[in-house]
C-alpha cells in the first residue's frame, strides 16, 4: 500500500524514519550521499562509490575487501531503511570521515542541512524507465507475501504510467535530481545505468573527480581502475558469499538484488501498447528538460 507523502509515494512504515532524517541528520561536508529511485543501479552504485573513496584504505585486490564479507547496503546505509529506521536516532559524529550514506528519497526531501547547509555531494544514478519497471516488477513479485496473490503485470504497470510507485513518481523524481545536477554540478552528479553499462572505466573516473579523490597517474598505469570495476561487476559482486546467502536491507535476501543486470531486458516483457503508452508519457514529462533516454 502506497501513501503520497511530500508528492512522492511511499509505505506507511518509511515515513517516520524519513521525518526523522530530516529532522536530525547532521551533514558534514565530507559526507558523500548515493541517491537513487529503486532498482535503478542503487547496489552497484554504493560499491563503486565505496571502493572509490575508500581505495587507499582497503586493498581493492583482497579477499579481505568489505565489499566481498558485507553486502554495498550494509556498508552504505539508507538513511530511511537502516540509519533512522526503527525509532533510533543514532550518533553519527563519530563515524570515519568521510561518511557514506544512501537515499531514495527526492532531492526535496532530502534533509535540508544535507541539501543547503552543507558542501557534501551526492551521487544520484538512473535507469531507462523501462528496464526500472522491469525490475521492480520481478522484485516486487519475488518479495510480496503469498496470501496477496500475484501482483499482476499489467496491475503494476498501470500504477507505474500513474506515478504510484516507491519513491516515484519516476519523473519527478530523476527531473529534480537532474535540475539539481544543471544547477550545481559540483553538488549533484547525475549517472545513468546505461552509460555505466557503455564504459564503466569512464563513469568511474568521472565518479571519483567528483568526489574528490581522481585518480593519479600512477594508479592509472597500475590498473587502479580497472580492478575497482571488476571488483564491483554483476558477475563478481553475484558470486560473493554474503551475496549468495545473506540478508541486508530489511532482511531481504541478498541474492534478489542480482538479477540479470542487463540493458534492455524490458523487450521480454512489456508489449508494444505498453512501451507506446510509456514512451509518451516519458516524451512529455521530459520535454524541454534536456534528460533523454
Ligand atoms: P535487473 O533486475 O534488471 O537485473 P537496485 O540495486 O537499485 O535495487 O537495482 C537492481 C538492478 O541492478 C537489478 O537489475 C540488478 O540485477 C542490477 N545490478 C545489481 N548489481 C549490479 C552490478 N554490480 N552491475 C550491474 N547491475 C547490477
Amino acid at each position: 500500500m502506497l501513501y503520497l507523502f511530500q508528492s512522492f509515494w511511499c509505505q506507511p512504515k518509511e515515513i517516520q524514519a524519513i521525518i526523522s532524517a530530516q529532522t536530525h541528520f547532521e551533514a558534514q561536508d565530507s559526507d558523500v550521499i548515493v541517491a537513487t529511485i529503486p532498482k535503478s543501479g542503487t547496489t552497484w552504485l554504493k560499491a563503486l562509490v565505496f571502493a572509490v573513496v575508500n581505495r587507499r584504505r582497503f586493498d581493492v585486490n583482497s579477499i579481505e575487501h568489505p565489499l566481498q564479507k558485507s553486502n554495498p547496503h550494509d556498508l552504505v546505509p539508507f538513511l530511511e531503511y537502516k540509519v533512522y529506521a526503527n525509532n533510533q536516532v543514532p550518533n553519527l559524529s563519530n563515524l570515519d570521515s568521510p561518511r557514506l550514506f544512501a537515499s531514495h528519497v527526492p532531492y526535496n526531501s532530502l534533509p535540508k542541512t544535507l541539501i543547503k547547509n552543507s558542501n557534501c555531494k551526492v551521487v544520484y544514478i538512473c535507469r531507462n524507465p523501462f528496464d526500472t519497471f522491469v525490475s521492480i516488477w520481478h522484485f516486487i513479485s519475488k518479495i510480496r507475501p503469498t496470501n496477496l496473490g500475484p501482483f499482476s503485470l499489467e496491475e503494476a504497470f498501470d500504477m507505474y504510467c500513474m506515478g504510484q510507485v516507491g519513491y516515484g513518481p519516476y519523473w519527478d523524481h530523476m527531473l529534480g535530481y537532474w535540475e539539481e545536477s544543471l544547477k550545481s554540478p559540483q553538488k549533484v552528479m547525475f549517472l545513468k545505468y546505461e552509460d555505466l553499462k557503455e564504459d564503466i572505466n569512464l563513469q568511474v573516473m568521472r565518479l571519483a573527480e567528483f568526489l574528490g579523490c581522481p585518480f593519479s597517474a600512477q594508479e592509472e598505469r597500475d590498473h587502479v581502475v580497472d580492478e575497482i570495476t571488476k571488483l564491483c561487476s554483476f558477475q563478481n559482486m553475484k558470486n560473493f558469499e554474503v551475496n549468495k546467502d545473506g540478508k541486508s536491507i530489511l532482511n531481504f535476501d541478498n541474492k534478489g538484488l542480482f538479477r540479470k543486470g542487463e540493458v534492455g531486458d524490458w523487450v521480454n516483457l512489456l508489449s508494444e501498447e505498453m512501451v507506446e503508452r510509456l514512451s509518451k508519457i516519458m516524451d512529455e514529462k521530459l520535454a524541454g528538460t534536456g534528460l533523454e533516454f
